[in-house]
C-alpha cells in the first residue's frame, strides 16, 4: 500500500514581504476588510500550509500533490517565499507535484496586481506592480508573471522529470524543453491566434503509480477590436474551467485517453488531477440555485456533463480537483464510462483540510483530514483589531478566534453577512434572512403564499433565525459531510423537517415560500451527496464504484498537543 497526500489551494501569501525595505516583518498583512469580502483568508495561509505539511511529514508520507493555486495571486514575492518553504519540506523528505491554478500565473505575459497592506495604526497602503496605478507604493515584486517566467520557478513541482522518475512525459513527448510544449489558442472571431504553453505532464515517481497532471487553464485571446477598445489581451480562466478545455485544448483528451489505455495495459494505477472539477460538485442543484440567486460564482463555474463524459470516455476513472475550495465527492456514470471527481478543500476557506489517499490493489481509500489547528494562525490579529477600532468594524468573533478552524468558521459567518447576502441574494429575501425565526419559517410552510416584500418580519423575529440556517446552508455546500458532522443533530433534524414540509406542495412563482422551498430543496441535495469523509473507489475491470469505507485511523483532526 502506498499513501499520498493531495492538497489544493494553499494560496500561500508571504506576510513578511517588505515592499520598501523597511526591515522587520509583517509588512504585507492583508486588511480585515478585504478578508471578509473574499471567499478565502490570506494572512493565515502560511501557518495553515505548514500545519498541513507537518501533518503529512508526521504520517511518513513522501508524495504530495497540490491541485493548483499554490500562491495567493502568483506574485513574484510569493513564488520566492513559497519555494523557500517547499525546500524546507523537501529537506524533510517530501516531494511535490503540482498543476497550475488560475491564481498561479496569467497567460504568457502576466498581469499587474495591487493589494492593500495594513499599517500599525490600522490604516493601510496600496501596493501595486503597475507604475501607472497611482498606488502608494510601486513594487515589481507584486507582478504575476505568465507561463514563460513562472514555469522555471515551478520546475521542481513535477514539471520537469526528476532523476529517479521511472516514466515522465507530456502531451508533446518526453522532451521537457518548454519550446516543445505549446499549442495554439484562438480568439472567439478566429482573428487572433496565440501560442500558449501547456504545463501538463505524466510522472511515475514510484513503481506502478502514474500521476497525471492536467493543465486545465485556458487563456483565450480577446478579439482584436475588443483589445483596441481597451479589453485585456487575454480572458481570465476563472469561470470557464474544463468547459473551455473541451473546445480549446482537445489535445489533452487525446493524450489522456492514450495514457489511460497504456496504464491499464501496463497495470499502472492512474490518478489524474487538475485545478478544476470535472463532475458537478453540487449534486444537480445548480438550476435551483440559478432560479433562487441568479448567476452565482458557483453556477458560472459548473462543469458541463460533456466534461465528465469526455474524460470517462478517455478512460480516466479518478480525478482530484481544487479551485472551488470545497470538500466533495461526485461521480458520473454514463454510456461512455464512469468517473469520480474528488474536490479537495482549501486550507484557507471553510472547511480547511486535505486528502489522504491509500493506493491499494483493489482500489483507493480516501480520508479527509481537517486542518483546524495551525501554529501562528493569529499572526494578523493585532493588525485586524487596530483596523476594526479605527474603522468601526465588527470583528470580535474573528479576532478572538481560538484556533485556525474557529477563525475560518467566523470568516464563513462574516462572508455570509458581508458578501453573499448583500451581493448574491435578491434584496427582498436578504432583508428577511437575519430576522425571520426558524419557527416562523416552519409556520409559513402552512400559510397562504405571501410576497416577501409584503411580509412584516418584525413579529416573526427570533432565534435561531433563518440566518443560522443560511450559514449552515453554505457550510453544507462547501463542507459536505465535514459540515454535516459539525452541525448539532437537533438543528439538522429541524432542517430535514423544513425540507420535508416545503417539498410537499408547489409554491407560486414570486412568493416567499417559493424562495424558501428552493433554498431548502438545494439544502436537501447537499445532504444527499456521496460520502467524502472516508470512501473507497473500487475499480474492478474498469468499473468505478464508490462506497463508504472504514476510517484509516480514528484521528481526523490535527491535535494541538
Ligand atoms: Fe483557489
Ligand atoms: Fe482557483
Amino acid at each position: 500500500m502506498v499513501r499520498i497526500a493531495i492538497l489544493a489551494d494553499p494560496h500561500f501569501h508571504d506576510v513578511d514581504f517588505d515592499p520598501v525595505g523597511e526591515g522587520g516583518g509583517a509588512h504585507a498583512l492583508r486588511t480585515l476588510f478585504d478578508t471578509t469580502e473574499s471567499t478565502r483568508i490570506f494572512n493565515e495561509s502560511g501557518p495553515a500550509f505548514r500545519a498541513a505539511l507537518d501533518d503529512v511529514v508526521s504520517r511518513g508520507i513522501s508524495l504530495v500533490v497540490i491541485a493548483g493555486d499554490l500562491t495567493d495571486d502568483g506574485q513574484v514575492f510569493n513564488w520566492r517565499a513559497v519555494n523557500a518553504l517547499l525546500d524546507e519540506y523537501r529537506a524533510k523528505g517530501l516531494r511535490f507535484f503540482a498543476t497550475p491554478g488560475n491564481h498561479d500565473l496569467f497567460a504568457m505575459g502576466g498581469r499587474h496586481h495591487d493589494k492593500r497592506f495594513l499599517l500599525a495604526d490600522g490604516s493601510n497602503r496600496l501596493v501595486s506592480s503597475n507604475p501607472a496605478s497611482g498606488a502608494d507604493v510601486i513594487s515589481a515584486e507584486m507582478y504575476c508573471p505568465g507561463y514563460p517566467d513562472v514555469m522555471p520557478m515551478m520546475a521542481d513541482l513535477g514539471y520537469v522529470p526528476g532523476p529517479d522518475d521511472l516514466n515522465w512525459e507530456t502531451p508533446f513527448g518526453t522532451n521537457p524543453d518548454w519550446a516543445t510544449r505549446s499549442y495554439q489558442v484562438r480568439s472567439p472571431d478566429g482573428g487572433t491566434i496565440e501560442t500558449m504553453l501547456d504545463a501538463s505532464y505524466l510522472v511515475e515517481p514510484i513503481e506502478g503509480l502514474w500521476l497525471l497532471s492536467l493543465d486545465a487553464n485556458v487563456y483565450r485571446p480577446n478579439n482584436r477590436a475588443d483589445v483596441e477598445a481597451g479589453a485585456p489581451a487575454f480572458r481570465d480562466c476563472t469561470d470557464v474551467g474544463w468547459n473551455a478545455v473541451l473546445t480549446d485544448k482537445p489535445h489533452l483528451l487525446t493524450w489522456a485517453a492514450d495514457v489511460a489505455q497504456r496504464a491499464r495495459h501496463l497495470g499502472k494505477r492512474l490518478i489524474a488531477f487538475s485545478h478544476y472539477p470535472v463532475v458537478d460538485p453540487l449534486n444537480g442543484s445548480g438550476e435551483d440555485e440559478r432560479r433562487l440567486l441568479g448567476d452565482t460564482g458557483f453556477v458560472r463555474r459548473m462543469p458541463e456533463p460533456a466534461v465528465a463524459s469526455a474524460l470517462a470516455a478517455a478512460g480516466v476513472e479518478v480525478h482530484f480537483s481544487g479551485h472551488w475550495h470545497i470538500n466533495n465527492t461526485a461521480s458520473y456514470h454514463g454510456a461512455a464510462g464512469s468517473i469520480v471527481n474528488v474536490a479537495v478543500p482549501s486550507l484557507v476557506a471553510y472547511p480547511p483540510g486535505y486528502k489522504l489517499v491509500d493506493i491499494e490493489p483493489e482500489g483507493l481509500r480516501i480520508e479527509t483530514v481537517s486542518v483546524r489547528q495551525a501554529r501562528g494562525y493569529d499572526v494578523a490579529f493585532a493588525g485586524y483589531a487596530a483596523e476594526a477600532r479605527r474603522d468601526g468594524l465588527a470583528a470580535d468573533a474573528l479576532v478572538h478566534a481560538a484556533s485556525h478552524g474557529a477563525f475560518i468558521d467566523a470568516h464563513l459567518h462574516a462572508l455570509v453577512r458581508y458578501r453573499y447576502l448583500p451581493k448574491e441574494w435578491p434584496t427582498d429575501l436578504a432583508r428577511l434572512v437575519p430576522l425571520l425565526s426558524l419557527d416562523a419559517v416552519a409556520q409559513l410552510a402552512d400559510a397562504e403564499p405571501i410576497n416577501s416584500t409584503a411580509l412584516n418580519p418584525l413579529p416573526l423575529a427570533g432565534e435561531p433565525s433563518l440566518f443560522d440556517l443560511v450559514v449552515d446552508w453554505y457550510a453544507l455546500r462547501k463542507g459536505a459531510d465535514l459540515a454535516k458532522s459539525a452541525i448539532p443533530a437537533e438543528r439538522m433534524a429541524h432542517y430535514r423537517s423544513l425540507i420535508g414540509s416545503y417539498g410537499k406542495r408547489e409554491w407560486p412563482e414570486g412568493s416567499l415560500q417559493r424562495q424558501l422551498a428552493l433554498l431548502l430543496s438545494i439544502m436537501g441535495r447537499y445532504l444527499q451527496r456521496e460520502p467524502s469523509l472516508w470512501f473507497h473507489i473500487a475499480q474492478p475491470g474498469g468499473v468505478v464504484s464508490l462506497s463508504a469505507a472504514a476510517p484509516i485511523s480514528a484521528r481526523r483532526e490535527l491535535a494541538e498537543t
